[in-house]
């Protein structure tokens, strides 16, 4: 294939800035100052008060099924704890069926997870910049042939153990909870567990087992973030905020 035809910075000796492919759900990225920005924020902060000595540092994204926006959740979570002064963040895609972390931000596949557990990569080689100051990324790796074996494996624990002395927070996001077994076992392995719902998506019998699922696995539930209402202003609609355990309403 011929080179583009329209490259300035090789050109005439201009600095061109190409934007990556962001996901569009990726508003902390794409409107930080916008009022669903501002609700990641109030999610983090709920989290960080959760959290006064900082010793709950990973914590896993996952919800009842798939396509509920566990991964745009986690990547905007990340994003707005970068805020946090002095904060290095990393998200963990645990997601070794439907990887999506790097095609989120709009990069190519590499070494990642599966590698790392199964001794193929090293740590330094699988944790990549995500371009945002203050947050790397470790993607899913090669496609595994035991994928809910590798989350069950000890590795995970000493992975996780290594990174949250390098990082302020590990953030894992998962499979679905229904369907597969992986995000109980890591919920198991980790500090905290959030469960995204997308009130149009998930049926509530399903939000329901995937908590039940949680509990019997002994996962720390730390809250559920609702997002995706269609057709509602989020300004305004009262089912566009987050519920708590203890707090949600009908
Ligand atoms: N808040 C949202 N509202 C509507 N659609 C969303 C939202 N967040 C993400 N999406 C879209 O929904 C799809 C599923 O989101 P994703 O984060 O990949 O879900 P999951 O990781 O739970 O499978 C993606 O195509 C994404 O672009
Ligand atoms: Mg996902």
């Amino acid at each position: 294939m011929s080179e583009p035809e329209t490259n300035p910075a090789l050109t005439d000796g201009v600095l061109v800035i190409v934007e990556r492919t962001v996901n569009p759900y990726l508003v902390c990225f794409h409107e930080p100052n916008g009022f669903r920005s501002e609700q990641i924020r109030a999610l983090r902060n709920r989290l960080t008060v959760m959290n006064p000595d900082g010793s709950a540092r990973s914590l896993v994204i996952t919800s009842a099924i798939q396509g509920e926006g566990k991964t745009a959740t986690a990547l905007n979570l990340a994003m707005s704890m970068t805020e946090l002064q002095d904060h290095r963040i990393l998200v963990l895609d645990c997601d070794l069926r439907k990887p999506s972390v790097e095609t989120f931000l709009g990069l190519n596949r590499g070494p990642g997870l599966a590698d790392l557990l199964q001794g193929s990569t090293s740590l330094d080689e699988a944790i990549r910049p995500s371009g945002i100051p203050g947050l790397d990324i470790i993607g899913a790796g090669s496609r595994p042939k035991n994928p809910s074996e590798l989350a069950a494996s000890r590795r995970v624990d000493e992975l996780l153990g290594q990174l949250k002395e390098q990082y302020n927070y590990v953030l894992l996001d998962t499979p679905p909870i229904v369907p597969i077994s992986d995000a109980g076992i890591l919920s198991a392995k980790s500090d905290g567990t959030l469960v995204v719902v997308a009130l149009e998506r998930a049926a509530r019998r399903m939000v329901k087992e995937a908590l039940e699922q949680l509990e019997s696995v002994g996962a720390q539930l730390l809250g559920t973030f609702v997002v995706g209402i269609r057709g509602a202003d989020p300004a305004t609609d009262e089912r566009y905020r987050y519920t708590w355990d203890g707090e949600a309403k009908e």
